[in-house]
């Protein structure tokens, strides 16, 4: 059975379109349900359009963050996505709508998780926000990234999925460091909806407050030793 999508956009949509292309290339056994927008005016609206992608869109003017989610919900009704991407979506998910995606399973460490997915143009915790690849690119990384990752109810937090790293050059302008993050993004995520389509959701562990205690420590030791 194909994985069932809803991505959400706010702008150019060329992490949408790459995950339509890998669809249509075989390399991602998924189907994109429908592509929702926060902005009328997003051109991936056109591009989900001309693809025949069903569109929803649902502006947030002069709406409460909750008034515009539910109206968002409630166009998903239509739909049962069983994970939604976001995808250069810049709004703020807030608990009320992750708790309508809430997965049956447990992640690594026994706890809840959302059936909600976000590509960040970084090496996460690094370089959180709407800026990331100016962030760190001001900064002067010798080394940025990429990073796909569970959604949780902090803003870029939830358990990593995937990263990718690729070195700034000294000749790279802001334009040429961009695009080459952009290019891995396109890879990257299309890869993971993939691994989730083949094999469920990988979780690496988070280190956990009982791994503080001398026995998480132990476990830990014995843990890297299994892994030489
Ligand atoms: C990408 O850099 C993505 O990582 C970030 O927003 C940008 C969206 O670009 N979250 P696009 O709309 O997919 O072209």
């Amino acid at each position: 059975m194909p994985l069932k999508l809803a991505i959400f956009v706010s702008g150019r949509g060329s992490n949408m379109g790459a995950i339509l292309d890998a669809i249509n290339g075989g390399r991602l056994d998924a189907e994109v349900e429908v592509v929702v927008s926060n902005n009328p005016q997003a051109p991936a609206l056109n591009l989900a359009e001309m693809a025949g992608v069903r569109t929803l869109v649902v502006s947030h003017k002069g709406l409460e963050r909750e008034e515009h989610e539910r109206l968002i919900l409630e166009g998903l009704g239509a739909y049962s996505p069983d994970f939604i991407v976001l995808a250069g979506y810049m709004r703020v998910l807030s608990p009320y709508f992750l708790k309508a995606f809430r997965a049956s399973g447990k992640d690594a460490d026994g706890g809840d998780y959302f059936r909600v997915i976000n590509i960040h143009p970084s090496l996460l915790p690094a370089f959180p926000g709407a800026h990331a690849y100016e962030d760190a690119y001001a900064y002067g990384v010798k080394l940025a990234g990429i990073t796909v990752h569970l959604v949780d109810e902090k803003v870029d937090h939830g358990p990593i999925l995937a990263q990718e790293t690729f070195p700034r050059l000294d000749r790279d302008s802001l334009e040429s460091f961009k695009e080459r993050g952009l290019a891995l993004e396109h890879i990257l995520l299309p890869e993971v909806l993939q691994s989730i389509a083949c094999e469920g959701v990988h979780f690496f562990r988070r280190q956990s407050s009982s791994e503080n205690s001398t026995e998480g420590k132990a476990l830990k030791k014995e843990g890297a030793k299994g892994a030489s």
